[in-house]
């Protein structure tokens, strides 16, 4: 390859990069001891001194430059890629410099210690870019320079971060495909790996949760028990949020989802993937993946440090609430919470997914109606019923289509936990499309003959794509 005599060697760009990530993780740390304790406290300026060392071999003889381009940092104009174990330090010094509008700190060769420990100072102080360059100038910190960052870098921050959690859903998806993969899966699973992607995986969930439930909807056609496994896991992750799981438990509950079926990789793929109905005898082959998982994860249990409750889930997650489903043990017991959790979230991605036995998927919405119309029997009520605000409530003013056809607009939600999904719609549009004043209609009115429905939400429109402005209507019906 052609390299220009001029452009620094690969091995000083790495020792760059080395430094820059090191001085992130001491920045860190220092910006954690400072609000705990004095800059004059031991374990800080023990800390400052590392920070310091490191600055200064880095500016000897020109400026060193800490830049954030695009929610990433640049030293000395070299990217700085994060890798997990220093993510969270990454994280937070993005948001603290952020937040203060800083996009370039500059440090001159003629830096102090001092002058280092009181830039620190001040920024710990500073609530804002003018107040922290005030408190710079005040202290007279000249070997530090700050520059302040275009409103670009908050806009694309934003983008950087659905980016990050891109990032560790398509690491975890991989993982997962290692471990599937692998001729020999003892060796392939490294748990502390596993469990290092789930915290990620969490952190992501709390941060960007609009993003991580939009993830979801990958569904890739050849690796569906990859994609599944994924979505199952960050779904079941907040739906374990919402049910006020602690964080421990959260990364338990997504391992245990993550692996839920694991014992898929006993069945042969002509029977996963068969694109006609399932004869008798191979319904039975797919119904052993509950044991080939539980087994597998059994015998991991004790090497790999599985958690029990994943054994628990890999072996109950077709366990109906009313006991029945697969397998039917001799002594019949009320599965373990987790798979109550996994079983409504397996369910539903199951059915939103196409297959090659399965050309139309289930809309999100069309999901959630078929799997509240199955009651008490399938689910547990009261998660499923979290399952489903989680997933899909309809507030006052939301544009619907329905399977009529017809477009309505959410004026009135169903008092009945259970009739979420059935709240009172104004029609505004007919079947053709045309816009009409229509009647305000109830979701929840069946057929007298039938007991069918009459109407059934298919999904959520956005209302500025169709050109309608829904508090037009409200504004309409309070004038007439
Ligand atoms: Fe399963
Ligand atoms: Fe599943």
């Amino acid at each position: 390859m052609n390299q220009r005599i001029s452009a620094p060697s690969t091995e000083i760009l790495r020792e760059i990069h080395q430094a820059g990530v090191e001085i992130i993780v001491r920045f860190n740390s220092l910006l954690k001891l400072g609000r705990l304790y004095s800059v004059k406290n031991v374990l800080f300026q023990e800390q400052l001194g590392l920070l310091y060392k490191r600055i200064k071999d880095n500016c000897q003889e020109e400026e060193a430059t800490l830049k954030i381009r695009e929610g990433t940092f640049f030293f000395r104009n070299v990217r700085l890629r994060f890798i997990f174990a220093n993510y969270p330090a990454f994280k937070t010094v993005l948001q603290e410099l952020t937040k203060r509008e800083v996009a370039v700190i500059s440090f001159l060769p003629e830096l102090t210690e001092s002058e280092l420990e009181t830039f620190i100072a001040c920024l710990l102080k500073a609530e804002g870019y003018n107040q922290l360059l005030a408190g710079l100038d005040e202290a007279q910190i000249v070997h530090i320079q700050i520059e302040k960052g275009t409103e670009r870098t908050s806009l694309t921050g934003k983008k950087e971060k659905d980016r990050a959690t891109a990032r560790i859903y398509f690491s975890s998806l991989l993982h997962l495909k290692d471990a599937f993969e692998a001729e020999d899966p003892h060796q392939a699973l490294r748990l502390n790996t596993t469990r290092r992607l789930m915290q990620a995986l969490f952190t992501h969930i709390v941060d960007n949760e609009a993003f991580v439930f939009g993830l979801t909807n990958i569904k890739n056609f050849d690796e569906y028990t990859l994609n599944h496994s994924i979505n199952v896991c960050l779904l079941s992750i907040a739906l374990g949020r919402r049910l006020g799981l602690d964080r421990n438990e959260l990364i338990e509950l997504g391992i245990s989802a993550f692996f839920h079926d694991f014992g898929k990789i006993e069945t042969p793929k002509e029977i996963l993937d068969k694109p006609a109905k399932l004869e008798p005898h191979e319904r039975a082959v797919i119904e052993k993946h509950p044991y080939h998982g539980a087994g597998t994860l059994a015998l991991w249990r004790e090497i790999k440090g599985i958690p029990l409750r994943a054994i628990h889930v890999a072996m109950e997650h077709h366990i109906k609430e009313d006991l029945s489903g697969y397998p039917q043990t001799f002594k019949k017991r009320p599965p373990h919470l987790f798979s109550k959790i996994v079983k409504i979230v397996d369910y539903f991605d199951a059915i939103t997914t196409k297959r090659v036995y399965r050309p139309r998927a289930f809309t999100r919405e069309e999901a959630l109606s078929l799997m509240m119309d199955q009651g008490d029997k399938e689910f547990h009520p009261l998660l499923l019923r979290i399952f489903i605000q989680m997933m899909g409530f309809y507030p006052i003013g939301s544009v619907v289509a329905l399977n009529t056809g017809e477009i309505g607009l959410v004026v009135e939600t169903n008092p009945d936990p259970a009739l979420t999904l059935r709240p009172k719609v104004k029609i505004i549009a007919d079947k053709n499309g045309q816009r009409i004043d229509g009647p305000v209609v109830d979701l929840a009115e069946k057929d007298p003959i039938s007991q069918r429905y009459l109407r059934t939400i298919v999904k959520g429109l956005d209302p500025e794509k169709y050109n309608i402005r829904p508090a037009d209507y409200f504004m309409a019906s309070t004038l007439a």
